[in-house]
């Protein structure tokens, strides 16, 4: 798949064109790409067993997606699975059109045996993202890809252009199928510790480059929970994008990576001409799982050889000092002309503090996760036609506190209420001796500190309100926090979940309704007219 602009647009793109043009909601000269994904089973031995994964074209893991800023992207996701299931575009921001997040409170599930175009634009992003199913435990099986969004020409980014960029999606991965790590889940149990990390699907993938030219590895946890840290054997790592912002390019020897992050480095080949070792081990494990490819130099006839290059394990203070190293160039624009730097995050007035604190609770018996004591389900209606429609009784605004409290954890759809925008900080209090990765669809935030022990509003002297990034997707190390600032400009009803996908899948989620009363197209764009109906939605009338 090439980065050139599609020319061959469909009638059928061309007709969604027309209809989007004529209430002007893109501009003429953002392009259209058409797709058309099929969803099926397969069997692959990533780690030497056969396995049944989840193949998107006939692809495991599935096609990359190479877009451009603001171009609109039309996916059609053809279904051939025995049970219902959603693609969703993580950091794609989805901006006033959280009708096409893909997740359980946003968007019914596709039936088997059906489909459901996806019509969305990149608009005003840059950088290195992943797709990947939010149904189930899907994920576990494969069905996630890469999704870069390249910078339109008349837009500089910070670095000369590599020779070419390889992308790198790493994770955990289980031998067991996704059906049986369900049921674990269902039945009350923990997962496993996973089987092996994958490279690409892989447990041997090369990526090839001449001596003297500089590539990029764009590099994104695809996994189900653990953390781990990248390096390259002999080589120096320069860090230039981290989920779209341009950060200050520094050089590294090795980077941890959180579940759901993504980042780019550009790699110099300043080496002798042979083989080195790419490696990517867990984090926070007391096993440690280790991943090897290889970078291969032209012409090199020497393989790679020896024991693999030793990272970090266990260190925890390391990686939240390596974290407090990742900033904003404030110089340097994202996908737009201004520099990053123009918003002054640091000087505006927060209007609300959540701290939100994580838990793993027995509920009736089983293991659940919890969030200020509310551990999340799912509604068989999605939470967004719930408001759309006025229907009552499937979501609660009041369930989860702003604040923790005590008492005994419980089940709830909830959904955290707040103004569109309103500029709100929010802290992820962990007590738990466990690793936490939080993300939230529809937007970056500034991740504004780290801190172990309790957060107390003292810990705001030590934030970053000069230059820290904005990013999707913050890790919160074990019995620490995490502080972020969140500007709510975009409405819509969005995810706040645990990138760990156990946690998500027990609990450890909810939504924040970014909501203004006013009705208008300005804010929020209109349920789309192929919209899938579920639930108590079913018979409304779009
Ligand atoms: C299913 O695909 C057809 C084209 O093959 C398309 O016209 C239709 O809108 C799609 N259905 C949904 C719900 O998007
Ligand atoms: C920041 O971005 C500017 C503008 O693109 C660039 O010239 C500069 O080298 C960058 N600085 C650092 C420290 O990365
Ligand atoms: C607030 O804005 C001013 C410029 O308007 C700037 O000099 C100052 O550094 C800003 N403070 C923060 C914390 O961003």
């Amino acid at each position: 798949m090439g980065r050139s602009l599609s020319l061959s647009l469909s009638l059928h793109s061309i007709l969604v064109a027309l209809a989007l043009l004529s209430v002007s909601l893109v501009k003429a000269e953002d392009a259209y790409r058409d797709y058309t994904w099929t969803v099926t089973y397969g069997t692959a031995s990533p780690l030497g067993v056969p396995q049944q994964v989840i193949l998107i074209n006939g692809q495991f893991p599935g096609p990359r997606l190479d877009v451009i800023t603001n171009e609109n992207l039309l996916i059609n996701v053809i279904n051939k699975l025995d049970a219902p299931f959603l693609l969703t575009w993580n950091g794609i921001k989805q901006r006033k059109n959280s009708w096409q997040d893909g997740v359980l409170g946003t968007n019914c599930p596709i039936p088997p045996n059906s489909n459901f175009t996806y019509k969305f634009q990149t608009k005003d992003q840059i950088g290195t993202y992943t797709y990947f199913p939010s149904t189930i435990m899907h994920k576990a099986a494969g069905g996630f890809g890469g999704l870069n969004v390249y910078a339109r020409s008349v837009i500089p980014v910070p670095y000369p252009k590599p020779a070419q960029d390889f992308t790198l999606l790493i994770g955990d991965w289980f031998k067991t199928s996704h059906k049986a790590l369900q049921q674990y889940l269902d039945s009350g149990k923990s997962l496993p510790f996973p089987d092996g990390i994958l490279i690409n699907g892989q447990t041997h993938s090369t990526f090839s480059g001449d001596q003297g030219k500089t590539y990029m590895f764009r590099i994104s946890n695809v996994g189900l929970s653990t953390s781990f840290n990248f390096r390259i054997e002999g080589h120096k790592m320069k860090l230039v994008e981290v989920e779209g912002s341009h950060v200050i390019q520094n050089t590294y020897d090795s980077l941890d990576v959180h579940a759901g992050q993504s980042l780019s480095i550009l790699v110099t080949l300043d080496q002798p001409v042979k083989d080195y070792y790419i490696v990517a081990s867990t984090r926070f494990t007391k096993q440690v799982l280790m991943a090897a490819a290889v970078l291969h130099y032209t012409n090199s006839q020497t393989p790679v050889s020896g024991p693999l290059p030793a990272g970090p394990t266990y260190e925890i203070h390391w990686s939240m000092e390596q974290a407090r190293t990742l900033r904003w160039n404030l110089t340097a624009n994202a996908a737009r002309p201004n520099p990053q730097g123009s918003f002054h995050y640091g000087n505006i007035t927060t209007t609300t503090t959540f701290v939100f604190a994580n838990s793993a609770p027995l509920i009736n018996g089983k293991q659940r996760y919890a969030v200020n004591r509310v551990s999340y389900i799912n509604s068989d209606t999605p939470l967004k036609l719930a408001d759309y429609f006025n229907i009552p009784g499937v979501f609660s605004m009041d369930s989860i506190q702003s604040i923790p409290s005590e008492g005994p954890a419980f089940l709830a759809t909830s959904v955290v209420p707040v103004s569109l925008h309103d500029f709100i900080e929010v802290i992820f209090q962990n007590n738990e001796n466990a690793m936490q990765s939080w993300h939230l669809d529809g937007y970056d935030f500034w991740v504004a500190g780290y801190g172990s022990g309790q957060w107390t509003s003292d810990s705001r002297k030590a934030y970053n309100l000069h230059d820290t990034l904005t990013r999707h997707t913050a890790q919160v190390y074990p019995n620490s926090w995490t502080a972020i600032l969140v500007s709510l400009d975009n409405q819509g009803m969005w995810n706040m979940r645990s990138a760990i996908w156990e946690r998500q899948y027990l609990g450890n989620q909810f939504y924040l309704r970014v909501f203004n009363a006013i009705h208008s197209l300005a804010n929020e764009y209109d349920m789309p007219t192929n919209v899938l109906l579920c639930g108590k939605a079913i018979g409304r009338h779009p």
